[in-house]
């Protein structure tokens, strides 16, 4: 072969090697991750607003309460993990919180809409998606100015070019069905506002992208109805209940949420084409690791596993770590089960690290989302 010929294939191999190559794409490494949402992805916002989150919660993995109504890990953190970045502080907690790889504005309790029953009451956090979005636009500039004097700062505050580089992620809107619970509305009532709260939803998901944030990972809301706190809570009739034992009408409730919620991305992406956007199916995981938890190792997926009472071993005035004083001698009122690592519900509404990891194992494949991409994969077009 002719020397310009070899000459000329090299430079095809190098050019072609150059280009963009839309069948070879590079996983995602993104340098922080800002969170969303409420008790499913609190890392201890809550906590610092109330006060702490008391034992057993941690007793798995953390060892203390950390903030977290779980024994362990949340799928935030899992999702952390995998991009190799630390566990997210929350931005509510000023003691010993290093914010340089993101920030959690996820609070328990919290709703997209904001509500008007204080959580004194049994109602929602105060900071409800639009409190968080003024928090976290609060954090930018004001972490930014901060920055710039150096020293500490630099390094507990997140660069610049981090709040474009970062993944968002959202769990939020569950709580906006229960407070409609919580006031005796009917599942066509709550039904009816659901359209109200996804545009506001939608809002904040602007606001967040015109704040230079691109890449979104959206969880939708749990099968409400397949948890011992709505089955207990809540008045329910025998023709409810499906056959694995769930509530049909809150599940149809999470699903009508879902489906409204699987619109508003849709046409976000329209409207904002830059952004990357990746709705993530939660409930078929959890409906189906609940339904069908033998098939994966896992047992008595109804029965509360840190609660006391009734045919679901919850009562919501027995919460997971109430002592109760009985007779001048205080007692812990709930003790934990003892086979952990194959049970689904922690405390009548939470899932357990074990099954937080399942379910992380699920939806960070690619296999439960839209459009279906993995977790690794989520900064790539749609
Ligand atoms: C309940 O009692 C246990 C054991 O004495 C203690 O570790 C825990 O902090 C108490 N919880 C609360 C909320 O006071
Ligand atoms: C905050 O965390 C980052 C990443 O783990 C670390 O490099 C940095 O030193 C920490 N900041 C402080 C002040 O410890
Ligand atoms: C809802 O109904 C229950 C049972 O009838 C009642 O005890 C409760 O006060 C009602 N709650 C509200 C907010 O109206």
């Amino acid at each position: 072969m002719e020397s310009h010929t070899l000459y000329a294939i090299f430079g095809l191999i190098i050019s072609l090697a150059l280009l963009p190559n839309p069948t070879i794409s590079t996983k995602c490494s993104f340098p922080a991750i800002f969170n969303f949402g409420a008790s499913n992805a609190d890392t201890g916002g809550y906590s610092a607003l109330f006060g702490q989150i008391p034992p057993p919660n941690g007793e798995t993995y953390f060892y203390t309460p950390s903030g977290r109504i779980c024994d362990g890990r949340l799928i935030i953190d899992f999702i952390a993990e995998k991009f190799g970045l630390p566990y997210l502080s929350a931005f509510l907690d000023s003691v010993g919180s290093n914010l340089s790889h993101g920030a959690n504005f996820a609070t328990v309790a919290s709703s997209i809409g904001p509500q008007d029953m204080p959580i004194a009451l049994g109602g929602n956090s105060p900071i409800s998606l639009d409190v968080q979005f003024a928090q976290f636009s609060d954090f930018y500039r004001r972490s930014q100015i901060l920055r710039k004097q150096g020293g500490v700062f630099e390094k507990l505050l997140p660069k610049e070019d981090y709040f474009s580089q970062a993944l968002y992620t959202f769990d939020i809107g569950q709580n906006d069905l229960t407070a409609g619970y919580k006031k005796n509305l009917t599942t066509e009532q709550i039904k009816a506002y659901v359209p109200d709260v996804m545009g506001q939803f939608s809002n904040i998901i602007k606001k967040i992208y015109g704040e230079g944030g691109r890449i979104f990972w959206v969880h939708n809301a749990s099968p409400l109805g397949c948890l011992p706190y709505f089955l207990d809570r809540f008045l329910i009739t025998a023709g409810q209940m499906d056959k694995y034992g769930c509530a049909s009408p809150f599940n149809e409730a999470a699903q009508y949420l879902n489906l409204k919620l699987k619109e508003a991305l849709a046409q976000l992406r329209k409207d904002l084409p830059e952004a990357r956007i990746t709705y993530v199916d939660i409930y078929s995981v959890k409906y189906t690791l609940i339904t069908q938890a033998k098939k994966y190792g896992f047992e008595k997926p109804f029965i509360v596993c840190c609660g006391q009472g009734g045919k679901y071993n919850y009562h919501l005035k027995n919460y997971c770590g109430l002592n109760k004083t009985i007779g001048g001698k205080e007692i812990v009122i709930s003790n934990t089960c003892k086979d952990l690592s194959v049970r689904v519900n922690w405390d009548g509404t939470h899932f357990t690290e074990a099954a937080n990891k399942w379910v992380f194992n699920q939806i960070a494949s690619g296999s439960f989302t839209d459009p279906p991409i993995s977790l690794d994969m989520a900064c790539q077009r749609n």
